[in-house]
């Protein structure tokens, strides 16, 4: 465990004023926003911010406008002291923890909103999400102002939703995509796993293998129809309740694909629900 603790600041005008006294020491700052209940996944992205940066930053912020009326807010995992000492041993240096009136002001009336990307799959299974979603991170882009931000490939339409935000509004910052962290079963971590009731967490294992088999199929030269066919009745035969969506997309607009063969640069992305947990996982065709 580190032995000092993270310094934490609540408000916009001292984040900046932390930010700013690096930058006027010619220090490169890299930014990785969370909503907390952090795994070795987040800390993942920490370390990859700190190597592309002189100081990493973490925010931790469980956004309500990204969450449906139905969804998990009140449920979400809150956890900041544990939080800030793992941060702390992944080499974070500033903690951003805002309230919801810091972030949302009485009056707040603006909404980001990309189309396309964020329309399909997480898009139409969650309405409202990605505005929600881009909206915050707009935000929290144009208050910490970093020169890096790393997000998880394991959200890859999230992921892709910012890098067209990023460069639609202009904003001078890189985007750089981490590599998902996995259980040793393969499973995607995710801070939502810590609902899974012992049966369904042996049945979750289960979504990344038939996402394997599938992009070895894919591979191979299979057309994509009956590839995505075959992984949602695998997906069903496991055990998972629903299945969202289990599609071959391109892998940078998220554009569906034709039938046959998948042209690479190609992703295949799941959704599927087990109880009240909704898991998703991504791989590259
Ligand atoms: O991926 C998340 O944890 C959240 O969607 C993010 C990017 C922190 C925005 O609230």
């Amino acid at each position: 465990m580190s032995d000092r603790p993270l310094p934490i600041v609540r408000t916009v005008a001292d984040l900046r004023a932390r930010v700013a006294g690096w930058r006027a020491a010619g220090e490169r700052v890299g930014f990785v926003p969370t909503m907390g209940a952090l795994h070795e996944g987040h800390l993942s992205l920490v370390r990859l911010a700190r190597q592309r940066a002189d100081r990493a930053v973490a925010s931790i912020f469980v956004n309500p406008t990204q969450f449906g009326p139905n969804e998990d807010f009140d449920a979400y995992p809150r956890g900041e002291a544990r939080d800030a000492g793992l941060l702390a041993d992944a080499g974070c240096d500033l903690l951003f923890a805002p309230t919801v009136a810091e972030m949302y002001p009485r009056g707040f009336a603006t909404t980001v909103s990309v189309t396309g990307v964020s329309e399909p799959l997480d898009g139409a299974a969650r309405p409202g999400h990605f505005n929600g979603v881009a909206t915050v991170v707009t935000k929290l882009l144009t208050q910490c102002a970093p020169d890096v931000a790393v997000f998880g490939e394991k959200d890859y339409q999230q992921l892709q939703v910012i890098r067209r935000l990023v460069r639609d509004l202009d904003l001078p910052v890189e985007i750089v995509g981490g590599p998902t962290a996995r259980a040793e079963d393969g499973l995607a971590l995710s801070s939502r796993n810590a609902y899974l009731s012992p049966q369904e967490r042996a049945i979750a294992g289960r979504l990344n293998v038939i996402l394997r088999e599938a992009v070895n199929r894919l591979k191979a030269g299979e057309a994509v129809a009956p590839v995505e066919a075959d992984a949602l009745a695998a997906l069903t035969a496991a055990g998972f309740q629903q299945v969202d969506y289990v599609e071959v997309r391109d892998a940078d607009d998220l554009a569906r694909l034709g039938p046959g063969p998948a042209e690479a640069p190609a992703r295949i992305l799941a959704a599927a629900r087990l109880g009240r947990t909704r898991l998703i996982d991504n791989m590259a065709v």
